[in-house]
Order: structure tokens, then sequence, then C-alpha cells
């Protein structure tokens, strides 16, 4: 990698975006170390002030152009909307800036890849926030397919489902079930098994009929069929009685791995002829770690001259990937994951 930190002992960092996830990711800045906050910028001064508090960073900004131009950057942070995403990498990464971003990169691919241009051609290290990548599980699970230890894989197996419907005003620009929350079960899939080549889906609107009226669904079920021929599901929900509802099941030759949401307190209470446990009620409680982990490993690679991951390639497979099922669902037809190349 050509791009090095000015003291890869201390990391100069410009966070950006203060809302809802900024907040959480903010949190972890402020705690990390081996890094130095220089900035949080929010357009909403407010925002950008009670981040800044967060993240004990010396100074708020609401411009991020600022913020990337001022001395001592070394690495940019951006946890803003979407529809943000690449503009802002690319201001960060034509400053010569690394980059760490919430992902997606683009809800696009054409946009997508020419952000992939402009970072390969200023050869800054980029990382994107799929973070279950990094939850234990989930890196526990891969570290046993990689030695071996399944066998060839047979099938995989991710269910996802929110507790709570968000609300039809984000589903409208969402990009659909399939793209905004299978997304990152389609990562895992990509992480564990391997490259998909084609793809089913179905949907119907089962609970909200406010979820049909912004043109989406709230019940999703997607076929995936890898390359090496392996077989997938995905089981997709908007809402739950019983709360944030994640599983997954990686079948091999020799062995099975599954990956599910731990209770969220370490009690079980029996009594007649049941036992009661509880749930996580989201995901900054069920992935809190995964959070943490993957800020904490930008930062390491950027330190040791490694090269972060998963990086913006990933997230550009990941996102045909999504297309693809998200089109299947559309035409009502198998889609070949080759297809999606606009
Ligand atoms: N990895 C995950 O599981 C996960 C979960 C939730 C959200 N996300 C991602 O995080 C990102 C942010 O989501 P959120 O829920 O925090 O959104 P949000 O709307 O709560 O917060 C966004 C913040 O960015 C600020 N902002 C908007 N445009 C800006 C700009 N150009 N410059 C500076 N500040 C700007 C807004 O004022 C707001 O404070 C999204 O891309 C979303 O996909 C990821």
């Amino acid at each position: 990698m050509g791009w090095s930190a000015r003291d890869p002992g201390m990391i100069g960092v410009a966070a950006i975006g203060a809302g809802r996830m900024g907040r959480t990711h903010l949190a972890t800045l402020g705690a990390l170390p081996g890094i130095r906050v220089l900035s949080v910028t929010d357009r909403d001064p407010a925002a950008a002030e009670a981040g800044r508090r967060l993240a004990r960073a010396e100074r708020a900004h609401t411009d991020p152009a600022v913020a990337v131009a001022e001395a001592g950057v070394d690495a940019v942070v951006i946890v803003t909307p979407t529809g943000t995403h690449a503009e802002l990498i690319e201001l960060a990464a034509r400053a010569g800036r690394a980059v760490w971003c919430e992902k997606p990169i683009a809800s696009g691919l054409a946009e997508t890849r020419r952000v992939l241009a402009t970072v390969g051609a200023a050869g800054v290290p980029v990382q994107i926030g799929f973070m279950r990548r990094y939850d234990p599980g989930y890196r526990a699970a891969k570290a046993r397919i990689d030695a071996g230890e399944l066998g060839r894989i047979e099938t995989f197996r991710a269910v996802s489902r929110d507790a709570v419907c968000p609300p039809p005003a984000y589903l409208a620009t969402s990009g659909g079930i399939f793209l905004d929350l299978g997304v990152h079960d389609l990562d895992l899939a990509r992480f564990l098994v391997g490259e998909v080549a084609e793809v089913s889906a179905w949907g119907a609107v089962l609970f909200d009929p406010a979820v049909g009226a912004v043109g989406d669904v709230d019940t999703g079920i997607a076929m995936l069929r890898f390359r090496d021929g392996a077989l997938g599901t995905l089981e997709l929900g908007r809402h739950t009685d019983w709360g944030y509802d994640i599983r997954t099941e990686i079948v091999g030759a020799r062995a099975k791995v599954v990956v599910e949401a731990e209770r969220r307190t370490p009690i079980a209470v029996s009594r007649g002829m049941g036992t009661a446990t509880d749930h996580h009620p989201s995901f900054p409680e069920r992935f809190g770690e995964a959070f943490r982990d993957q800020l904490a490993a930008f930062f390491a690679a950027l330190a040791a001259g490694e090269t972060p991951g998963p990086g913006p390639e990933d997230s550009l497979e990941t996102l045909r990937l999504a297309l693809a099922v998200t089109r299947s669902h559309a035409e009502g037809r198998p889609v070949r994951v080759e297809e999606i190349d606009g």
C-alpha cells in the first residue's frame, strides 16, 4: 500500500455526520487509542457540537470541505446519509485522506464505479461499513470455513427480521427490502460462501399496507445459486413481536455452523412448562462489538501500513448482488448476477 499516515502512532481523524449512526461511531472514536479526532462535522451545527463532545474532538464544523482540508487530517470517517457518501468519499480521496464510510458507497452501480475510479487514482485506503464481517460469530464462522472444517459448502441460510418497521417516508427512498435490509446478509453470503451466479426472489405485503403504498414489501424471500454450485436462501421481514431476529446457517459436507443472536440478558426464567429469555431489540445492541471492532481494525490497518477491508470492490459486488435480487422480485423471473451491469 503506497499511502501512509504522517504519524502511524497518532492518526488524525475528521469525522463527518453526527446523526443516529454517527453518534455510535463518534463515541467509539472518542475512546479508541492511537487516533486524534481533530473535528466533527455536521451540516446541523447543534449536531456537530454534540458530536464533537462525544468524540472528544477539538473542533466542530458544518462544512465537510473545511474539515477535510485541515492540516493533520490522515483519515476521514463518513456517517452521513447514503446519498452523500459518493461525493464525500471523493472529496476525501482527492485530498489524499484514507476513508472509512458507512455502507453503501451509493445506491447505483455507475456512481459506485465512479467512486472506485477516483479512490483508485488517488491511491488511498478505503473501508466500507459492512460491520457483520467483524462480529465475533461471523469471524469465527469464516475462520472455520477457511480452515476447511465444514468441507464443501452445500447450503447457506440467512434470516433477518427487524423488530420494528421503519416509517414509510424512510422506506420510500430506501431502495427496497432486498437492498436496505438484505444487503448485510448478501454481503455475508459472499464473505462466507463466495460469489453468487443467479438469484430468484419473491416479496409480499403481509403485515403493513403502508409499506405497499410506497412500493415496497414487508416480507421477502430470495434464493441464491452460488458459482461453485452451493445453494442459499434469505428470509427478510420488517417486524416481529419478539425482538431483532438474525440467524445464519452454513451447512457443509462435514459440519455446519450457526450464527445466532444470543439473548440480550444472560438470564433464563423457567416456570410451569416453559423457559423465557430476552432478545436484542435492534442492530446497535446485537452488533455493538462489530460496530466498534470494524473501526478499530481500520485504524490498526492504517497504522500497520496494511490494506483495510472490506473495501470498495466488495461494496460494488454486494450492491450488484442486491440489485439482482431486487430485479428478480420486480420482474418475477430468475436473474443472473452478471446481468446487472448498469
Ligand atoms: N451498518 C449498519 O447496520 C447501518 C445502520 C444504520 C445506518 N447505516 C448507515 O449510516 C448512514 C447514516 O445513517 P443515519 O441513520 O445516521 O442517518 P441520520 O439521518 O440519522 O444522520 C445523518 C447526519 O448527517 C448529517 N448530514 C447530512 N448531509 C450532510 C453533509 N453533506 N455534510 C455533513 N453532514 C451531513 C445530518 O445533518 C445528520 O445529522 C447511512 O448511510 C446508513 O445507510 C448503517
